[in-house]
């Protein structure tokens, strides 16, 4: 697909972002249908990617949006999400983004621990406001997936602890300024393997007899985020599987009379429309290998560096016999590396380097170590 736009791209100072909006806007519509199809409601994950036009491609679809810091909370409305669309995770809230949050009149805090519930409270009760709140719950199911991107086991922060619940229910009724409306869940995320899900969907029906007997009432189970993505071959199945993902949910969730059920997509709906370019400054050739070292680094994508994770590694330029390569960036860091011993066509001073899967978690994350400039940024098929 890039190929198809290397004129135009060619025109561009590297590094760059490249956004397919056409492959972002079938993979919002497929995640769309299926969800439909059950009467599921999701709620973007800004985290993976906040840009304003990717943004408006996701509210046209009906997305709500999926904030964890007070600015997200901020960049969703500012661009058209309506607060009663919005809610807002994450271990360390800060009073000043609850408060903001609380005057937008937010749909849903989801409440990581005792002590944030009871700051939550005397927040709302300050304002005179009741917020509602959903609890996080951690529910020690394995997401099979890298540890740094694990959040739903006992020694992650993240959510409250199943043996706490008891008294957190006692704490809530004393607490009259925060609603109780629902139960949240997040087990991680680059998620492959179903059955993750499956069990995940075996916790939640166990928490929910239990807020049953407590008679407790839930309007809404929001189960998070976490569907993977194919970084190793970013074109064969562009779309993940949302048909089969949500019909897990369908089959295995139990979902009482009048209870919504709620996601929280991030990277599965914009990761392989982001591609990373960059050109090839120098060539150097190593004892044991050659270097292609290129103008993008970890300050571009972090990934990589961080958890040793593949993108798939092209060049648009050439189409000479392969040779391998350890392709690097300019940071000066020996992480800073992108792909070790890659198969690339023989590669020369300002081919054009894609780095692929790039939507979810690239941009977001870059960072300005060695005062590097931002990346410049384009959208293919607005
Ligand atoms: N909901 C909650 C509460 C989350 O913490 C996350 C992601 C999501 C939803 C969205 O998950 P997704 O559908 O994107 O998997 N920087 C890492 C990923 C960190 C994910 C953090 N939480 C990476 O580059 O792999």
């Amino acid at each position: 697909m890039l190929k198809n736009h290397l004129q135009e791209l060619q025109q561009h100072d590297t590094p760059l972002y490249v956004y397919d909006l056409d492959l972002l806007r079938r993979t919002l519509r497929k995640a769309q249908a299926e969800s439909e199809k059950y009467g599921y409601q999701v709620h973007y994950a800004l985290k993976a990617n906040a840009n304003a036009p990717v943004l408006a491609e996701v509210k046209a679809h009906n997305f709500g949006a999926d904030c964890v810091s007070g600015n997200e909370v901020r960049r969703a409305i500012e661009n058209g999400f309506s607060p009663d669309h919005v809610v807002f995770a994450g271990v360390g809230k800060s009073d000043a983004e609850i408060n903001y949050a609380l005057d937008m009149d937010i749909f849903c805090f989801n409440c990581e621990s005792s002590h944030e519930l009871a700051v939550l409270h005397e927040l709302a009760a300050a304002k005179g406001k009741t917020a509602r709140i959903a609890l996080r719950i951690n529910p020690n199911v394995n997401a099979n997936t890298h540890k740094y991107i694990t959040t739903g086991l006992e020694e992650n922060k993240f959510g409250i602890n199943a043996w706490e619940l008891p008294d957190v229910l006692a704490q809530l009724k004393e607490l009259d300024s925060l609603q109780l409306t629902g139960i949240h869940f997040h087990i991680g995320s680059q998620i492959t393997d179903l059955s993750s899900f499956r069990n995940l969907c075996t916790r939640v029906n166990e928490f929910q007899d239990w807020f049953q007997q407590h008679n407790v009432e839930l309007e809404h189970i929001n189960v998070g985020g976490g569907l993977g993505v194919d970084y190793y071959h970013p074109d064969q199945q562009p779309i993940p599987d949302f048909e089969a993902y949500f019909a897990l949910f369908h089959q295995f969730l139990e979902v009482r009379p009048g209870q919504q059920v709620h996601f929280e997509l991030g990277r599965s709906l914009v990761a392989q429309c982001g591609t990373l370019l960059s050109r090839v400054l120098y060539i150097k050739h190593g004892k044991t290998t050659s270097f292609a070292i290129l103008d993008a680094g970890m300050t571009e994508l972090i990934r990589p560096a961080l958890y040793q994770s593949y993108h798939k590694i092209e060049n648009l330029s050439s189409e000479l016999p392969e040779e391998k390569y350890d392709v690097v960036g300019p940071i000066c860091e020996s992480s800073d590396c992108f792909g070790k011993a890659v198969l690339l066509p023989e590669t020369n001073r300002g081919d054009l380097i894609a780095i692929r899967t790039a939507g979810a978690y690239g941009e977001v994350m870059t960072s300005q170590y060695n005062l590097r400039d931002k990346a410049q940024v384009v959208y293919l098929n607005k």
